[in-house]
């Protein structure tokens, strides 16, 4: 469906190889980068059934000897080292614009890959990416995490069928420990991007980025307005300047508004719109999953069965098409007297 939106011919589509892979052997997986995020996908791997986690991959010693040591697994230095582990599946967690270089070595051994979020440092990287997969016949799925959020899938499932009129996302939060190279739009705004193509089932055609820099190098707030291929309005406000976290969606459907928010993981709606006014509201029922876990299973899931992963190459690129869409598209304001620390924002 999403694949025939984005007029992708049948080689996108077509089964990956689920080759040598007996249901009765455990796949051996393996993390490449474990920083905030491998770590995790890691630990995660560790606890699957049906998986041995053979090992993890960083330049840093250190780290890589703790994930190891914590987790039971061999540690090496690079990913060249995993893949002589003889994996057959491995999460790239590495700084992103690692990400083609390294997606691209696991693919030619023939390892399925599941990229951490934004796919690669640029939509032609990410595009070389799902190309080479798609010769090797290798699952290619990317980490949007957040489409595996029980309280996305809950509104999600309280849309289907919905005529959706607007969406509303805010993620905000204090600037994170380490700054990387991207600003919010390529490491937050891209997660709910995806959620709004995945919402709508639908194409973002129309995009109005407004950026400013109010203490970092790169753009630190960003309001983006979107318009879908089916009419849908959907604006995302997201920003490092805001003391706490906050992740939450709205959306307005003829016969709905509901409301999520993606941390306490309650989903809210409201309906049967009466001429006076009145209406109904009642709270859904939310799943308690660790979304890593869901996503990581699908990932396995994927590679066991060769059917297309829950989110392909395409949709990876395709939401950093639109995240460097709103970068080239805006001129990134420098707010007035530039701050020395964060103050709040809050949308
Ligand atoms: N899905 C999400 O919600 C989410 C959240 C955070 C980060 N991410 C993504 O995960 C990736 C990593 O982000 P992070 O926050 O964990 O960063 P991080 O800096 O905490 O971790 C990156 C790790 O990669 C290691 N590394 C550097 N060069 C390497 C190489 N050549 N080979 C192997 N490892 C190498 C570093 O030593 C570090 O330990 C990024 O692409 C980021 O966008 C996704």
């Amino acid at each position: 469906m999403v694949a025939a939106r984005l007029g992708l011919g049948d080689s996108d589509k077509i089964m990956t190889q689920a080759g040598n892979l007996s249901a009765d052997r455990p796949l051996r997986v393996g993390v490449v980068g474990v920083g905030v995020m491998g770590s995790n996908h890691a630990r995660v791997f560790a606890g699957l059934p049906g998986t041995e986690l053979v090992g993890v991959a960083d330049p840093d010693q250190k780290q890589a000897d703790f994930v190891a040591r914590t987790l039971g697994c061999a540690a090496v230095k690079d990913i060249g080292g995993l893949l002589d582990l003889n994996v057959d599946a491995v999460t790239v967690a590495a700084p992103t614009h690692l990400h083609r270089d390294i997606a691209l070595a696991c693919i030619d051994r023939g390892v399925h890959v599941m990229v951490e979020k934004p796919i690669a440092s640029s939509v032609e990287e990410g595009h070389e990416i799902i190309q080479a997969a798609q010769r090797a016949g290798v699952t290619l799925m990317v980490g949007h995490v957040e489409r595996f959020n029980p309280a996305v899938e809950a509104i999600k499932d309280a849309i289907r069928n919905e005529d959706i009129l607007s969406i509303g996302i805010t993620r905000v939060g204090p600037f994170p420990p380490r700054m990387s190279n991207v600003g919010v739009v390529i490491d937050l705004a891209v997660h709910d991007i995806d959620l709004i193509r995945w919402f709508t089932d639908s194409d973002i055609t129309e995009v109005q980025p407004q950026l400013s820099s109010a203490v970092a190098e790169r753009e630190d707030i960003a309001l983006l307005q979107f318009r879908t291929a089916s009419g849908v309005l959907a604006h995302i406000n997201t920003n490092w300047l805001t003391p706490f976290k906050a992740r939450n969606v709205t959306v307005a459907t003829r016969g709905k508004y509901v409301m999520g928010d993606l941390l306490t993981r309650q989903v809210t709606e409201c309906f049967g719109f009466q001429p006076d006014g009145s209406y109904s509201m009642r709270h859904l029922s939310v799943g308690h999953a660790e979304p890593l876990r869901s996503e990581l299973l699908a990932f396995l899931r994927a590679v066991r069965t060769g059917d297309a992963p829950a989110v392909t190459g395409a949709e990876g690129v395709a939401s950093l098409e639109i995240a460097t869409r709103c970068l080239a598209t805006s001129t990134i304001a420098v707010a007035p007297a530039k701050r020395k620390g964060p103050r709040a924002v809050v949308g």
